[in-house]
Order: structure tokens, then C-alpha cells, then sequence
């Protein structure tokens, strides 16, 4: 269980936005004994579709993620209602369909109520327009376990809270669904007042379409955990660094920047791709015997054991709250880093590049 009452914040220190400079590293509590048990699993035929039917979701935050829940549950057969404010997202949720509502209208028509708001925002939102609708017997639902495993939303006692993090963006959260297959999805329970809190997750999971791939059990503290760490050092930080220097040597050494762009980024799908099917080991014997060769003595010369511990340095600002303080502030000072960052990066020779690729492969 995670320490909820020495990790929150105040309301007053919510609302000045100092939850950023609160100690979140309090109240861990993370096995680090590495396991070699597998997980469990669920599947289609462990769950209770029907649990959803009869009751009303109040979906908050109709966006990437929020938008995927909201179809994927409704063409389940579940009552939705949209919590949402004025806006882009507010006009698609009535383009397909549904009748949003302010969110403190909706919170109280959701026997579950699921929240898939920012994950630097929903803590604010909580506290203004979620907590006071929220009554005992309902289940609180969300995508991420960001706000509970930093202690940044302490849902009320009478109240389970559960989660379901689909392992894959929102818009193929919806077209797997569409295609009659799924993503899979990380379950997890935080509270369970009513003692239904696991059949509801599953429940929820199978609406979703999770349960076709797999719903894999976990807890908030290693779901949160492992998608920061994953999402920085490989996903979203790693490997867009990696694309990066390689693609900037080449160009520097005076290759077309063009011949750089499809060497060091664009064919990186057809790698990921067999990976992705069939596994790493699979990949190296679709390659050639001189890109093996090289790759295999080349490449722990990029991954040095100075990466490696970076990495672990890496994976204890995450368990111990750092990189949370550091998002919050960023978040709060309106997220100057971040901006700058993606006007750079919008413009950069790299992007240039890559137009004139996916142009010659007639792509764009
Ligand atoms: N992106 C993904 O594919 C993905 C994958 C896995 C998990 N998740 C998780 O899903 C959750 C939601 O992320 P997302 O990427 O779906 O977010 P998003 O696309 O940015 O959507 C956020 C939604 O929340 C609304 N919202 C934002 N700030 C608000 C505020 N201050 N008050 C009221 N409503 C507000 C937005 O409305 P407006 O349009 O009006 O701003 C929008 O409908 C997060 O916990 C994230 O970690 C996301």
C-alpha cells in the first residue's frame, strides 16, 4: 500500500501549485526483490462484461486516452457520460455523439467514475471539481497511476479506486477495438471498499477490448514506475536521442542530410516492427551477417556501462519522486522547457529531412 497520508499534498499547496516542491518520495513502498514469477493475466472469459452494462461510467476528459475509453465503452454496451469543459475536445465528444457536461455535474452520475486528465493537471482538477461529487460505494478509475503513487490524489475512504492503463495511445486503443482485437492493459487496484474493486477493473478492461490481448495484474506503484522509466530512457527520451546524434554525425561528416534521415530514423520501423512481431532474437536473423556483426560489436560502445548507470540514476528520480517534484514545477511555471523544446524541434534540420524522405516514399 502506499504511505497516502505522508505522500499528499494540502489543498492550500495544491492550489498555490507548491505540490511540485512537496517531498514525494515519502511513503514508498516498492519490492525491489526481483521476482521471477510470472504475472497474471486476464482474459476475455475471466471477466463479467454484463458488470458494466447495468451501470453508469462518468468519463472525465475527453482526449487522447479519454476519448478511446469513452467509444470503446459505449459500443461495450455502457452507459457514458462525459465530464468535460468547453473546448476542442468538448466538440468531438458531441461530434460522436455524446452529451458532455461540466465535470462537477458528472461526477455524481458515475457508478465509475474514470479520470483521463493530464497527469499534471488532474490533481488540481481533483480537488476543485471531482472530490466534493464523489460518494461512498462509487469506484474511482484511472488510466495512469501517476496521482496515486505520488500521492497527489487521496480519494475519500468508501471509494475503490482501480486502474486501467492500456499499454499503447489512445488512438489505437480504439482502432484495435474497431478491428476486433485490443491493446493490452495494466490492472491494478489501489482501494477496495466494496470488494468488487478487481471485477470492475476487469470489467472495465474487457469493455475496453484489453482483455482480447490480455489484462496483466500490477499495482499503481510499478505501472507508474516502469511507463516513466520506459517512456524516458527508451520510448520518448533514448531512443529520439539516438535518431538524433547518429542522424547530426553523418550530417556533420557531409551526407545528405536526406540519406542520414533514412539511415538513422526512418528505417528504425522496419526493425521495431520485427521486434515488435516476433522478438529480438528473431530480428537478428532477418538481418544480414555484416549488420549483426557490427551491431553486435558496435553497439555496446553506444550503451556504455556510463549509460547503464545512467540509467539507474535515471530509474531512482523516478521511485523516489524527483522527476515528479521537477514535472510539477515545470507544469506550474507553464511548462517554459517543454515549449521551447517542441519549437526547436518542429524546425530542425532532422524534421526538414524527414519530409524529404516520407516525400520520396511518397508517404506525406
Ligand atoms: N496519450 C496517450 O495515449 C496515453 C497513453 C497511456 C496513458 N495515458 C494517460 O491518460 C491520461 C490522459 O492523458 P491524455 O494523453 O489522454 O491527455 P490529453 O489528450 O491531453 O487529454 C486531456 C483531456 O483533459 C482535458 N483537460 C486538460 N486540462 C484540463 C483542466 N485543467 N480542466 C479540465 N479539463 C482538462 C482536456 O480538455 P481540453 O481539450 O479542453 O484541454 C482533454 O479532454 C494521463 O493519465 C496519461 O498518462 C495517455
Amino acid at each position: 500500500m502506499i504511505g497516502e497520508k505522508a505522500m499528499a499534498t494540502t489543498d492550500a499547496e495544491l492550489r498555490s501549485g507548491e505540490a511540485a516542491n512537496h517531498d514525494l518520495s515519502k511513503g514508498r513502498s516498492i519490492n525491489t526483490e526481483q521476482s521471477t514469477m510470472a504475472p497474471t493475466v486476464y482474459r476475455e472469459k475471466d471477466t463479467n462484461l454484463p458488470l458494466l452494462r447495468n451501470t453508469t461510467v462518468a468519463l472525465l476528459g475527453y482526449g487522447n486516452q479519454g476519448r478511446a475509453h469513452a467509444l470503446n465503452l459505449r459500443d461495450s454496451g455502457t452507459r457514458v457520460t462525459i465530464g468535460q469543459r468547453p473546448g476542442k475536445s468538448f466538440d468531438q465528444a458531441k461530434a460522436d455523439g455524446f452529451r458532455p457536461i461540466p465535470i462537477p455535474d458528472a461526477v455524481p452520475k458515475g457508478d465509475l467514475v474514470i479520470i483521463a486528465l493530464p497527469d499534471e493537471t488532474a490533481a488540481e482538477v481533483y480537488k476543485r471539481e471531482i472530490a466534493a461529487g464523489l460518494r461512498s460505494g462509487q469506484a474511482l478509475g484511472f488510466v495512469h497511476g501517476f496521482n496515486i503513487r505520488f500521492g497527489l490524489i487521496t480519494p475519500p475512504d468508501g471509494v475503490d479506486v482501480v486502474m486501467v492503463a492500456p499499454k499503447g495511445p489512445g488512438s489505437l486503443v480504439r482502432s484495435t477495438y474497431v478491428e476486433g482485437k485490443g491493446l493490452p492493459a495494466l490492472i491494478a487496484v489501489h482501494k477496495d471498499n466494496t470488494g468488487n474493486a478487481k471485477r470492475i477493473a476487469l470489467a472495465w478492461a474487457a469493455c475496453l477490448g484489453a482483455t482480447r490481448a490480455g489484462a496483466i495484474e500490477t499495482t499503481f506503484e510499478t505501472e507508474t514506475d516502469t511507463d516513466l522509466f520506459g517512456e524516458q530512457v527508451v520510448l520518448c527520451g533514448g531512443v529520439e536521442e539516438l535518431m538524433t546524434a547518429a542522424f547530426e554525425t553523418l550530417v556533420d561528416a557531409g551526407y545528405e542530410p536526406a540519406f542520414a534521415y533514412l539511415e538513422c530514423v526512418h528505417e528504425l520501423k522496419q526493425i521495431v516492427d520485427i521486434v515488435y512481431a516476433e522478438g529480438l532474437s528473431a530480428m537478428c536473423k532477418r538481418i544480414s551477417n555484416t549488420a549483426e556483426y557490427g551491431g553486435m560489436t558496435r553497439g555496446p560502445r553506444i550503451v556504455t556501462d556510463e549509460t547503464r548507470a545512467e540509467m539507474k540514476r535515471i530509474l531512482e528520480e523516478v521511485r523516489n519522486g524527483q522527476f515528479a517534484k521537477e514535472w510539477l514545477a515545470e507544469h506550474k511555471e507553464g511548462t517554459p522547457k517543454l515549449r521551447s523544446t517542441r519549437d526547436a524541434g518542429a524546425t530542425s534540420l532532422l524534421e526538414q529531412a524527414g519530409k524529404a524522405v516520407r516525400r520520396l516514399m511518397h508517404t506525406e
